[in-house]
């Protein structure tokens, strides 16, 4: 009897879960621009959103549906993308291999789902070396009010983009790389678009009231180089890590590498005046380090000249990392804990070993490769190829082997670099656990040691210098995925690849809503044009979906 009541209770919650309103939307216009900024003391030339660098914060909750009008109005194509996770929509990912860039002068409507997620992200242009001109900002997905979080709520909650700088434009760092040189150091470190001195000048970028707790959500936008972040005489409390609740622990200063994203608690303890907060890079010789100014509300006093010192070496950085944990027990953006998923008990079903290789290509001009292959981008995005079934025209799948042999790493091949992974039906969303980062050489031995039980949930991970580490992917997420180096020069110079998650036909399964979006992708970029010799596209409307035709011969 207790038993019947109970699944029909659980019924209950099903059915209402299902005849709920659908999730909210929010509807965002963004006007992209160029415009003239000079955070080191030389104008140049940025990308801007809706007039702002950084661009806005997107400040969303778990399940909103976000609509996007991007209007392009630079003279280049443009297309962003962010951390966060498309819930079977790679359409909506805005990398080059799956959608077709914004042409100048046009406009594109993104459309996607905060499914089941929450945390601290940023979004960027993805193509060519857009993202050293700007083009990004804060991407926040809130819990919901009905999911405990695991920390009182904060007084306020602040972004604070940090990264390396370059004063070169972004088409003459392209051009460096396109002629086969890197783009080298860069030449500071900006703090939310601005390069701050500790000489007692400047405003203060966020206030504090005496006592009260701040959440920070830092990420790390730059193009290179690993930068430490930290604020005089405050600790720092981890409490999430790209979309996942973390073991509390405190800080003096965190690592962040580029790409990530860490969710941190600041108390504001100590005597009421201001502090500078500090990111400086990381394994470089000549540290470059920018600050900005906090302030207590009522606070008397400027802030010392004297900065917290960085940590030196990496492996101050790989103990860091090893000390980072998911909270087993904390409530997920599912209504049960993060740890109950328990990836460890998965069996593995395909192994995956890829090396980073770097080398010349002509003779002499620098390419980097995922085991031997260094990834193009093509004229038609290979999920659009594979959507009209012409797939065959444009790419190879699995051009890369599982077990990299010596040839696969000491030549360079150029080419699309795309992975077929079988579909996994598993009910809940795919995981990236980072289960070892460690020295040395890679071993089947090695598995022993990984972490099964509570390595971080998260989306980037850094491998130090002639170090290996292993992560646990379920791919229970159909689409076309990009898999790539965070490091921008190495991505631009193939260091990426593609996973094809699931059946290729898979957008036939499709929404109406989806295949519609689709053919409007389809119709209105060029990219589709497929410049194939001697063949004609027709795009048709058969049955239930548009399909391109070919005409003429192959
Ligand atoms: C962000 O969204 C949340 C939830 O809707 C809201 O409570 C908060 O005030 C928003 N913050 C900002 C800065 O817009
Ligand atoms: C472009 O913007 C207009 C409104 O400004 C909108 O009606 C139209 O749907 C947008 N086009 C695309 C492809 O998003
Ligand atoms: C983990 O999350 C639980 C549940 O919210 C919380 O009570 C606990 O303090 C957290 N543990 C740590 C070590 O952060
Ligand atoms: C893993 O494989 C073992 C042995 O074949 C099987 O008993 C177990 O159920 C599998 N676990 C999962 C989660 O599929």
């Amino acid at each position: 009897m207790v038993r019947k009541s109970v699944i029909l209770g659980f019924l209950l919650t099903v059915l209402t879960t299902v005849i709920k309103a659908e999730d909210p939307y929010l509807f965002f216009t963004w006007k992209v621009t160029y415009g003239t900024i000079s955070p080191l003391g030389i104008p140049q030339k940025a990308i801007m959103i809706n007039d702002k660098f950084p661009g806005p914060n997107l400040n969303t909750t778990t399940n909103n549906n976000i609509v996007i009008n991007v209007i392009n109005n630079l003279d280049e194509p443009f297309l962003f993308t962010s951390g966060m996770q498309h819930r079977k929509n790679s359409w909506q990912d805005g990398m080059p291999g799956t959608t077709c860039p914004i042409p100048p002068g046009k406009n594109f409507t993104y459309h996607f789902q905060a499914k089941d997620q929450i945390g601290s992200y940023f979004y960027y242009p993805s193509l060519g070396l857009q993202r050293a001109a700007g083009g990004f900002g804060g991407l926040r997905i809130n819990s919901r009010a009905l999911i405990p979080v695991p920390y009182a709520d904060p007084e306020d909650d602040y972004t604070v983009l940090i990264g390396d700088w370059y004063t070169k434009t972004h088409v003459a760092l392209k051009d460096n790389l396109d002629s086969g040189r890197s783009i080298g150091r860069p030449e500071g470190v900006l703090i939310n678009g601005k390069a701050g001195k500790p000489d007692g000048t400047g405003e203060p970028i966020f206030t504090m009231k005496p006592g009260k707790t701040y959440k920070y959500r830092i990420c790390n936008v730059g193009l290179k180089m690993a930068l430490n972040f930290r604020i005089q005489n405050h600790k720092i409390k981890l409490v999430e890590l790209e979309g996942s609740h973390t073991l509390q622990n405190l800080y003096d200063s965190l690592d962040l590498h580029v790409g990530q994203c860490f969710g941190v608690l600041v108390t504001a303890d100590q005597e009421p005046k201001d502090y500078y907060m500090v990111a400086s890079t990381r394994f470089l010789k000549t540290v470059l380090t920018s600050t900005a100014l906090l302030r207590y509300e009522g606070g008397k006093g400027a802030a010392s000249p004297e900065l917290p010192k960085p940590p030196v070496g990496w492996a101050w950085s790989l103990n860091q990392f090893r000390s980072f944990r998911w909270n087993l027990t904390a409530s997920a953006a599912r209504p049960n804990p993060q740890g109950s998923y328990h990836y460890g008990k998965i069996n593995i079903t395909r192994s995956i070993k890829l090396v980073n290789t770097v080398g010349k290509i002509e003779g002499k001009k620098l390419r980097y490769a995922l085991s031997g292959v260094s990834h193009v981008e093509t004229e038609t995005p290979i999920k659009l190829a594979q959507y009209f079934g012409v797939a065959d025209k444009v790419f190879k799948y699995d051009t890369i082997k599982d077990e990299p042999t010596k040839v696969d790493t000491s030549n360079i091949l150029v080419q699309p670099n795309v992975l077929k992974i079988e579909h996994q039906h598993l009910v809940q969303r795919g995981l990236m656990c980072v289960c070892r980062v460690e020295p040395g050489k890679w071993t089947p031995a090695k598995r022993k040691n990984y972490n099964l039980l509570d390595a971080v949930y998260r989306h980037t991970i850094q491998v130090y210098p002639k170090c290996w580490g292993a992560i646990l992917l379920t791919f229970d997420n159909c689409g076309m995925w990009n898999i790539r180096s965070e490091i921008l020069e190495k991505r631009y110079l193939g260091q990426q690849l593609y996973v094809n998650v699931g059946p290729p036909d898979y957008p036939r399964g499709m929404s109406t809503a989806f295949q519609q979006t689709v053919s409007v992708v389809a119709l209105s970029r060029a990219c589709l044009i497929l410049s194939l010799p001697e063949t004609r596209f027709n795009l048709v409307w058969r049955g239930s979906a548009w399909r391109l035709v070919a005409q003429g011969r192959w």
